[in-house]
């Protein structure tokens, strides 16, 4: 690990948001009395009923429940616009980047509300009532965001799905949250490329599990023509022509549902994690205020996507909510060539960007290239987030793109906490490259044994949230008993996070990885179980089991070991078609990156797969196997050495 300290400059010292002093204060206050704290910071929005309740939550095994400000009524999406207006009516909310660089656009805080409040009534035009779901399968364009805002406006559920996502996971999230309408475009860009996103949606329409949607608005972004349902299609320019561009925002309790958002576990179907409008919205701008510093003259660009929390949090509710200028990006870094991203920095004077691991070490492997055409001297400080950032990209990240001048905020966080828990603060936290460092305001991490005791000090175990946030996911749609299961059945009285985390002697945070089944791919998150389940769907597959193994630019990648059925041949076209029915099942996040064939898994005599011994042959530790005396045949391993792929 690097011992380096990067110490918090002295500009930043007395010019952010929080000092040293503050945040010890804060911190203390925080966690000591959290009720106080909480209210305090419940006052950075409006709210149409004052709460005069503020936390109201058990980790209890079995009946965990989460509440805060449960008694408040509010609107996100009035939050996020109207209560700017009388003074910033002008400013710039959103900018957005085209993927062709010659295309940009700038929506004032009053454009975004009068797109909102059109589409908001179009929506209730078609008999969308607070508490319907909506599903937002959209490119990355200013209309993603209005979609989202109109349906917090009107009290609707929205459900975004990643762009990049199949049809059969569409179909999947349809099913589960019941959407009554979808919002989509004919076409989406990325990298020079057209996306059907309105083909994928009818595909998923075919399937009978997804009648419950009653229409699909569908947003025309490229002059491509796309196939026409009558019934159910129709344009969103048509929709919204004759519709009003003001839209009283529905009075929401604080803990009516804002959005569902699915996620991977470490078993079965993503679950849709559950966030809901009051402590959401207020960790949201908490955090975005004291992580990222944002001041009025900022331009602030978070470069995730909508389709994912990053994108929910950090490029639409935070910001807005704060008033800040938010860029949106549609395209990829390494599109036209990898100095995009330095170009748009300077093109619209970016301060602070936001952005991967997996980003920073693709551009970091071509050289100095991504950061030749550009200065980047409007940046001032620099965040990251998805997956721990590996000291060398840091400090590629620091040195090149920030030309050491601005700090970098490394956030860990998580779906289901709705915002960042842990992380420096610009004035500060003194930096280690690779430490995620310290818990933000009221987050009170814990390291645990597998015995269940709790480590102090210096140590490495399971981290663990002791006590509630604002932010936290309430339940997982439709099935709280997953939620309890997930989250709080491994320790008693505690949020269970999944992740493994070291502690040094600063008490500094290093989060390790994912302890359970679950992979991060280029920072996405993808469960094991899921992508066994689409491979064993192929004919040709008899079992399959899936492992993560290092990887240079994605962190981790998808090693796949596949039994065949029987009498199938063995071919490169196999396994290609194998590869190509994954990312068409599920997305090109999950293809396999390598596919071994075998005759047999590692297995105990109960029957488990041993995916010890297997994550060691596809990390190509062989000779590290540890005890292979207790599998029912210990011979596979042989054979499983000598035809691995990652040498
Ligand atoms: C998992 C959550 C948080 C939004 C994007 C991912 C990993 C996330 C960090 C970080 C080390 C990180 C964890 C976590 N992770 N940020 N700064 N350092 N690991 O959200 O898809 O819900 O994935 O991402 O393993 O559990 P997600």
């Amino acid at each position: 690990m690097s011992q380096s300290l990067y110490p918090v400059s002295d500009a930043l010292k007395s010019s952010a948001h929080a000092n040293k002093e503050e945040y010890q204060r804060l911190y203390q206050w925080s966690v000591e009395d959290p009720e106080a704290f909480w209210a305090e910071q419940g006052k950075r929005l409006d709210w149409i009923v004052p709460f005069s309740q503020v936390k109201n939550c058990s980790f209890a095994k079995d009946k965990a429940s989460v509440k805060w400000y449960e008694d408040g009524q509010l609107n996100a999406s009035y939050n996020c616009i109207d209560r700017h207006l009388p003074d910033n009516a002008q400013r710039t909310a959103i900018i957005w980047e085209g993927d062709d660089p010659t295309a940009d656009k700038h929506i004032t805080y009053r454009q975004l509300h009068d797109e909102v409040c059109k589409l908001a009534n179009g929506l209730k035009q078609r008999g969308v009532n607070k508490g319907d779901r909506v599903i937002i399968y959209m490119p990355m364009i200013p209309e993603a965001a209005y979609a989202m805002l109109a349906c917090a406006r009107i009290g609707a559920v929205h459900s975004v799905v990643f762009g990049g996502f199949s049809p059969h996971a569409i179909a999947d999230r349809i099913q589960d949250c019941g959407a009554k309408v979808i919002i989509t475009a004919n076409f989406g860009r990325r990298g020079g490329n057209q996306v059907a996103l309105k083909d994928n949606v009818d595909k998923a329409l075919l399937k009978d599990t997804t009648a419950c949607v009653e229409k699909v608005i569908v947003f025309k972004f490229t002059d491509s023509p796309c196939h026409w349902n009558e019934q159910k299609d129709e344009w969103w320019h048509e929709l919204t022509a004759n519709c009003a561009a003001q839209c009283e925002p529905v009075a929401m309790s604080a803990e009516d549902p804002l959005f569902i958002l699915y996620t991977s576990g470490s078993t079965g179907q993503p679950k849709g994690v559950v966030h809901t409008t009051g402590g959401y919205l207020v960790y949201a701008s908490t955090t975005h205020h004291y992580v990222f510093d944002n001041k009025p003259d900022d331009i602030y660009w978070c470069a995730a996507d909508v389709g994912w929390i990053t994108g929910h949090t950090y490029i639409v509710y935070g910001p807005l909510a704060n008033g800040a200028t938010t860029l949106m990006f549609e395209g990829v870094p390494t599109y036209p060539d990898v100095r995009r991203m330095g170009q748009i920095v300077d093109k619209h004077q970016v301060s602070i960007l936001y952005t991967a691991p997996t980003a920073i070490r693709a551009l970091m492997a071509k050289g100095d290239e991504p950061v030749q055409g550009s200065v980047r001297d409007s940046l001032r400080l620099l965040g990251s987030v998805g997956e721990p950032i590996n000291p060398e990209a840091w400090q590629w990240y620091y040195q090149k793109i920030g030309k050491s001048q601005s700090p970098i905020m490394d956030t860990w966080w998580q779906t289901e906490t709705g915002g960042i828990l842990i992380t420096p603060l610009p004035g500060v936290t003194d930096l280690k490259p690779g430490s995620a460092t310290l818990p933000f305001f009221g987050v009170t991490p814990a390291l645990m044994s597998s015995e269940g005791e709790i480590l102090e000090g210096e140590a490495e175990g399971n981290l663990v949230i002791t006590s509630s946030w604002p932010g936290q996911a309430r339940t997982v749609w439709g099935d709280h008993e997953r939620y309890n299961q997930t989250y709080f059945s491994t320790y008693e009285n505690m949020y269970f996070t999944g992740d493994g985390a070291r502690r040094d002697a600063d008490g500094y945070y290093w989060i390790t990885g994912r302890v359970d089944d679950v992979l991060n791919v280029s920072g996405h998150r993808l469960g094991t179980a899921e992508i066994e389940s689409s491979l064993v769907a192929h004919p040709a597959v008899a079992e399959a089991a899936v492992v993560g193994y290092p990887h240079d630019i994605k962190g981790q990648g998808i090693y796949v070991y596949l039994l065949p059925t029987d009498g199938t041949e063995i071919t490169p076209e196999l396994t290609k078609a194998v590869r190509t029915w994954v990312r068409e099942d599920l997305s090109p996040i999950a293809s396999p990156d390598m596919i071994q064939w075998t005759t047999g898994l590692p297995k105990t005599r109960s029957g488990k797969i041993m995916r010890r011994i297997l994550r060691k042959i596809a990390a190509n530790e062989y000779e590290q196997l540890g005890d292979t005396s207790t599998l029912a045949d210990p011979s596979v391993v042989d054979e499983l050495i000598n035809n691995r792929l990652n040498r």
